[in-house]
């Protein structure tokens, strides 16, 4: 049985779309969640890395640039499109197809689970009993996020507008529930939360940032006069707020948080 939320099922689909338009991590992130990590010699660890909702590999490529060929890391996704986006760029990783709540892996034998940009989608108690159940006795659990810094300029205020219209019930990351759920568990205990620098290039056209806009899940799942509605919505703010100007910045912050399996 599938847990996947309808609008993640239907809204990441679209891989190619997704990875050329979606930001990628900075080197700090990556070297300072590289640097958390825990290493065990524990007998029955199969993977250092268990990487969930994977996608199609932002970050689980600027994982493996930066960590030892030796590190053990398995790539996951429900998604068989992403993943094979995902595929095309990291050939060496192992890769599984699976949801949070259903890991195709023994009790104890991770070390490391990392969720990129995706938490939020699976932040219930029973992903974490799921989580818990393959991490070793104080397994981490980290957590990154690229958050657009939607309150700091007009126009990325009134892009969020639009996109509330189309949320609704949706799982969203602003909304804290995931840290709601990490925190309110018997299952974890928190380690921390931090935020660094974003990426200071996620720039581009007018088309670029709208096709940002329409690789959001809320967006993505659209289709026929829905779709071309939200688009011409988007490109009217950007009409309006960048005429005759083409080279756009998205501000972003990065966040990482990590908890431990009690
Ligand atoms: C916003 S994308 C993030 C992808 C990638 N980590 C990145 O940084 O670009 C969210 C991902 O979560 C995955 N996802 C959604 N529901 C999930 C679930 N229940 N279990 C595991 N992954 C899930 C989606 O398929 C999607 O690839």
């Amino acid at each position: 049985m599938s847990d996947v939320h309808p609008t993640a099922r239907d809204g990441f689909q679209q891989g190619a779309h997704y990875d050329l338009h979606r930001p990628s991590y900075t080197d700090e992130i990556v070297k300072y969640t590289i640097s958390r990590l825990l290493h065990t010699n524990n007998e029955g660890v199969k993977y250092t890395v268990l990487e969930l909702g994977a996608g199609t590999g932002l970050f689980t490529r600027k994982m493996l640039q930066n960590l030892p060929r030796e590190v053990t890391y398995l790539a996951t996704d429900p998604s068989v499109g992403f993943l094979s986006v995902l595929r095309e760029h990291s050939p060496d990783v192992t890769t599984a197809v699976c949801q949070a709540t259903q890991i195709p892996l023994p009790d104890s034998s991770v070390e490391n689970i990392l969720c990129a940009q995706c938490f939020h989608w699976f932040a219930t108690e029973a992903a974490l009993q799921e989580m818990t159940r393959v991490l070793v006795p104080g397994g981490r659990i980290m957590l990154l996020y690229n958050n657009k810094l939607y309150k700091s300029v007009q126009w990325m205020t009134q892009m969020e507008a639009i996109l509330d219209e189309y949320y609704d019930h949706t799982p969203r990351k602003f909304s804290g529930q995931w840290r709601e759920t990490m925190e309110s568990s018997p299952l974890v205990r928190f380690v921390e939360h931090k935020f660094m620098d974003g990426l200071p290039d996620m720039k581009g056209d007018k088309n670029f940032v709208v096709d940002h806009f329409t690789s959001i899940s809320v967006i993505a799942k659209l289709t026929g006069t829905e779709f071309e509605g939200a688009v011409k919505k988007f490109h009217r703010i950007l009409d309006e707020h960048f005429p005759g100007e083409d080279d756009i910045v998205m501000p972003l912050d990065s966040e990482f948080y990590c908890v431990e399996k009690c």
